[in-house]
């Protein structure tokens, strides 16, 4: 998490850097800051709170920085220290003349930090990034080579990072440099980037450098020099970014997040084209390397991911395991990473990632690949850190989701765990032919019906207001539906901030029934199918101890009006593909809850959208 921007060249460097900035807000936004050479003198400029505040604060003292041709940004999502203009980015050095932005954590700044104050080294913030900014002056002090400063200090360096550094006596240059954080070096003409994220630069080149773990990049308007972590000179390789500049525009929507829970029909169709014509076609996974004997092979499948996606691969769970006979586990990748594992070259791991950045499941993939597992990415970004891990990559194709909340990615994850899943059982012969014919032409017409079901949205907005006031909720559901009763409730939490727990039914009555009383709304995921009666039975428990009662339901059982307060109806589908109906409804209520309450809903508070911490 934590954006960093830098740049040099003629334009208004604060123009360049706060576009930048804007463009990686979903990497963290509760405080911003920015550098710049100006007059000769280093001026740092820093606003607590949303990026605007910074960009209020710069039109203000225009005057001050428009001779500067060299500056560095950042966004900052708080890891050590509140979010407040003191902890911000950029940090300096004790004479005021060098500014470091940071992305990462320095794991072994307490020690260093000692070690600095002792040597004179006056510290102003709580951060870890201030001791980066001492450690490398001191370097200065010794070498007055800022490249070699960097180098020196960054050996010292335990953790991850992503660093821009420019120091006033060093014209018109900003030394980058990264080791487990992402950083990119875009090249124009007559000037210079540097980014965490593509998105930052992409309106001024698509021609980029992805620097390599302990590379070194000094940039100038006129040059990029790359060298490696012993000062040699390097030809990096320079790639042609396939971005399109795009304006993110909200399309008349109120929020990000709605706009991308409407587009989900047309993300399932995009996904579906050319993998699969027909309910009598063959599924068309190309993007799957491993050869049809190892496929059939298969005795184990590991998949790693984190919250939403985590949710996701639990769905993709269900689906291998009922059309391929194939074991699968599924683990957050934060426990999976500090445990031993038996998963070897026998596993295929799946890691599973809207951002493809999210550090645990990077390190997870990394860990499963060192033991020689085959490794299949499912991610919304191709050009990710862990897509560079795989050795077959899913790519989602969502299309950038700017709201915090992941919505449409989701749903494009379940879409690759279906498409993998019909693909295996094909393969395999596990799955009987009439009930995947059945399952892909669900699939098919499953468009049409989530569209049906976003037009008629007023019961589920007068839903939200009904139990807007309530503190607590809790989401039940059993079998396939038991991940969209978590990935409901994480919703809800995520952007309204109601505490909301999603439990598999059968549980209710070993524990959390105790909670149940006439202010608690127990929202049941009936959706027609196996468990439809069962569950019907843990919601008869409910009712009868008093708790207020919500049904999601695509049967159209009069009856059902009777044991509950309210019903939200969706559209029949099949119980295996129902996760993917029965998710927008929620989507939908944390949304309008979110929405009613006046929250910040595609900005929810002390959240970012790519988490690059562990
Ligand atoms: C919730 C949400 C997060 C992410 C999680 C993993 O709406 O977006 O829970 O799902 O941080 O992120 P990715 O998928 O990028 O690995």
């Amino acid at each position: 998490m934590c954006g960093i921007v830098g740049y040099v060249g003629d334009k208004s460097v604060c123009e360049v850097l706060t576009g930048g900035l804007s463009a990686l807000e979903y990497r963290g936004y509760d405080s911003s800051g920015v550098a710049v050479i100006a007059d000769n003198e280093t001026k740092i400029y820093k606003a607590e709170g949303k990026l605007q505040n910074l960009k209020d604060l710069l039109a203000e003292k225009q005057n001050e920085v428009k001779t500067a041709r060299v500056g560095i940004g950042h966004i900052r999502w708080a890891t050590h220290g509140i979010p407040n203009e003191i902890n911000a980015h950029p940090h300096t050095n004790n004479d005021g003349k060098l500014a470091v932005v940071h992305n990462g954590i320095i794991e072994n700044y307490k020690e260093l930090r000692a070690k600095l104050e002792q040597q004179g080294a006056i510290f102003h913030s709580e951060t870890d990034t201030e001791t980066v900014a001492h450690l490398v002056s001191q370097k200065y002090n010794e070498t007055h080579d800022l490249k070699e400063a960097v180098r020196l200090a960054t050996k010292e360096l335990e953790g991850a990072y992503a660093l821009c550094i420019i120091h006033k006596d060093v014209k018109d240059t900003i030394i980058a440099t990264r080791r487990n954080a992402p950083l990119l070096i875009g090249l124009g003409e007559g000037e210079n980037f540097a980014a965490s994220d593509v998105p930052a630069i992409i309106e001024h080149t698509k021609r980029a450098i992805y620097l390599d773990d302990n590379e070194i990049a000094v940039l100038t308007p006129n040059s990029v020099d790359v060298y490696d972590s012993d000062n040699n000179k390097i030809n990096p390789k320079v790639e042609l970014l396939p971005w399109e500049p795009i304006t993110l525009s909200k399309m008349g929507y109120k929020h990000f997040m709605l706009k991308e829970i409407h587009e989900q029909p047309d993300v399932i169709r995009n996904f579906l084209s050319g993998k699969l014509h027909t309910a009598d076609s063959k599924a068309i996974l190309n993007e799957v390397k491993l050869d049809k004997e190892s496929l059939k092979n298969l005795n184990r499948i590991q998949v790693v991911a984190c919250g939403t996606s985590l949710h996701a691969a639990i769905v993709g769970k269900y689906i291998i395991e009922e059309l391929c006979n194939i074991p699968v586990d599924v683990e957050a990748s934060s426990e999976y990473i500090y445990r031993t594992t038996v998963t070897d070259e026998h596993t295929l791991v799946i890691g599973v990632s809207q951002s493809g950045e999210t550090a645990d499941t990077l390190t997870a993939v990394k860990q499963s690949k060192a033991r020689g597992s085959h490794i299949l990415i499912i991610t919304n970004r191709p050009d990710s850190a862990m897509a560079r891990e795989a050795d077959s990559l899913i790519p989602v194709d969502a299309g950038i989701e700017v709201s915090v909340a992941a919505t449409k990615s989701y749903v494009a994850q379940l879409m690759a765990f279906y498409m993998l899943a019909i693909h295996l059982a094909e393969i395999k012969g596990s799955a009987d032919e009439n009930y995947l014919k059945e399952i892909k032409n669900e699939l098919l017409v499953l468009p049409q019906k989530i569209e049906l079901l976003l037009t008629k949205k007023e019961k589920i907005q007068k839903c939200s207001r009904m139990y807007s006031s309530s503190k607590n909720f809790i989401f039940i559901a059993r079998g396939i539906n038991f991940a969209t009763a978590l990935e409901g409730a994480l919703k809800l939490k995520e952007i309204s901030y109601i505490n909301a727990t999603g439990y598999p039914a059968g549980e209710l009555k070993h524990g959390p029934i105790a909670m149940l009383d006439e202010t608690l709304p127990v929202l049941s995921i009936m959706m027609t199918g196996k468990v439809y009666e069962k569950i019907l039975s843990n919601a008869q428990e409910s009712k009868a101890r008093n708790a207020r009662m919500i049904a999601l339901t695509d049967s159209t059982d009069e009856k059902l009006e009777d044991l509950f307060d309210y019903v939200l109806n969706v559209p029949h589908v099949h119980e295996l593909i129902s996760p993917m109906m029965a998710i927008v409804p929620l989507q939908l209520l944390a949304y309008y809850i979110a929405e009613f309450l006046g929250k910040d809903v595609d900005q929810p508070r002390n959240l970012a959208k790519s988490v690059t911490v562990e």
